[in-house]
């Protein structure tokens, strides 16, 4: 006859097994497989407690009971293994089929495209290479000298207001304050390319400006300028007429309208602004335009002063300035009615107008 406590034992470790192995076969995550381990293994597990009851037995049920409780022990402690090893096939199965469903979608969602002042810009580049104008180049971080002084707007002069203006702490690199700014205008080429190019010659400029602006849907504080330097013998008002009419049509259809209307710039004289016909309206007048006309561009003959600043004589040459936004042609043209847009590096909103 084995004595009570062998049977008693026997029968909790066969209770445990049967217990145990349905609950860790049930378990999904690693937490519970750890819990169940805790509760079993750990320093007052299960398992952990049953040889304490060991010294109590004769010596011949140990015989008996220690090979039960191997067993016991080994199958609870692979039974874990196992299932450890088999949820974290699961959850490995699991990542792979989400990604396998994400990807098509992301790899649609990357697909590049071209940003709408860009395109615009490329547009617009074509259109006067066709007339023979080369791209010039100029620094965005200038000199007052350049962006300022030579076209005619000397220190202190009122028009220097037109621009409200960023300037950089220059004193550390040795500048004097207020001589290095971030120009406010492709202007700053005018006097650049005389420097550099024999007239006559056909400029453009496209590129980026800055302005100490408070941003808001009409005003950004960086922006693209496109300008035309255009120094020949015998230009006059006629021809840049015909350059606005040429470049509004080709952008805005063949129907559009462009006037003049006198406007200051000091390195124009004549100044003009340019004004396209509302493609809104049609020149009836609505709440964009206000009278039926939108201005787009500032332009005039470029100014005697100027001229001679870039070496050039005015008495045999003449010249055309001429310059307006990119991100305001590409607002018209895809009925935009916020600047900032463009700059806000919002695909959702710029894929729209791609
Ligand atoms: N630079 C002027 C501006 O930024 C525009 C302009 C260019 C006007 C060329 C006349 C001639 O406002």
């Amino acid at each position: 006859m084995q004595s009570f406590l062998l049977t008693e034992m026997e029968n909790k470790l066969n209770e445990l097994k049967a217990d145990h192995l349905q609950q860790i076969k049930r378990a999904q995550t690693l937490q519970e497989l750890d819990d169940i381990f805790l509760k079993l293994f750990g320093k007052n597990g299960q398992i952990t407690l049953v040889p304490k009851d060991f010294p109590s037995l004769p010596k011949e049920e140990l015989k008996t009971i220690a090979p039960l409780f191997n067993q016991v022990k080994n199958n609870l402690e692979q039974a874990i293994k196992e299932q450890r090893s088999a949820v974290r096939e699961k959850s490995y199965q699991k990542l792979n089929e989400e990604a396998l469903d994400i990807q098509p979608v992301a790899l649609q969602q990357r697909s590049g495209f071209i940003h709408p002042v860009i395109k615009i810009e490329n547009e617009i580049i074509e259109l006067f290479e066709k007339l023979g104008f080369f791209r010039f180049e100029a620094p965005q971080i200038d000199s007052d000298q350049y962006n300022f002084e030579l076209l005619n707007i000397p220190a202190g002069h009122p028009a220097r207001d037109l621009w409200d203006t960023l300037y950089i702490d220059s004193q550390k690199y040795g500048i004097n304050p207020g001589q290095l700014l971030l120009r406010t205008h492709t202007s700053n080429a005018q006097v650049r390319v005389m420097e550099k190019v024999k007239p006559p010659f056909r400029a453009m400029i496209i590129d980026r400006c800055f302005r100490y602006e408070n941003i808001d849907p009409r005003h950004e504080h960086t922006l693209e300028q496109f300008e035309v330097v255009l120094v020949e013998k015998g230009l006059s008002m006629a021809n840049l007429q015909y350059l606005s009419e040429y470049f509004l049509k080709n952008i805005f259809g063949q129907d559009i309208k462009v006037r003049m209307r006198p406007k200051y710039y000091p390195f124009v004289e004549p100044g003009v602004g340019v004004d396209g016909e509302c493609i809104f309206c049609y020149g009836k007048g609505c709440k964009i335009c206000g009278e039926g006309w939108l201005e787009l561009a500032g332009a005039g003959m470029i100014h005697p002063k100027v001229l001679k600043n870039g070496g050039i004589n005015p008495q045999e040459f003449s010249g055309i300035a001429w310059g307006f936004g990119p991100e305001r042609m590409a607002m018209l043209k895809y009925g935009l009615a916020d600047i900032r847009i463009f700059n806000s590096g919002n695909l959702t909103e710029l894929e729209k107008i791609k």
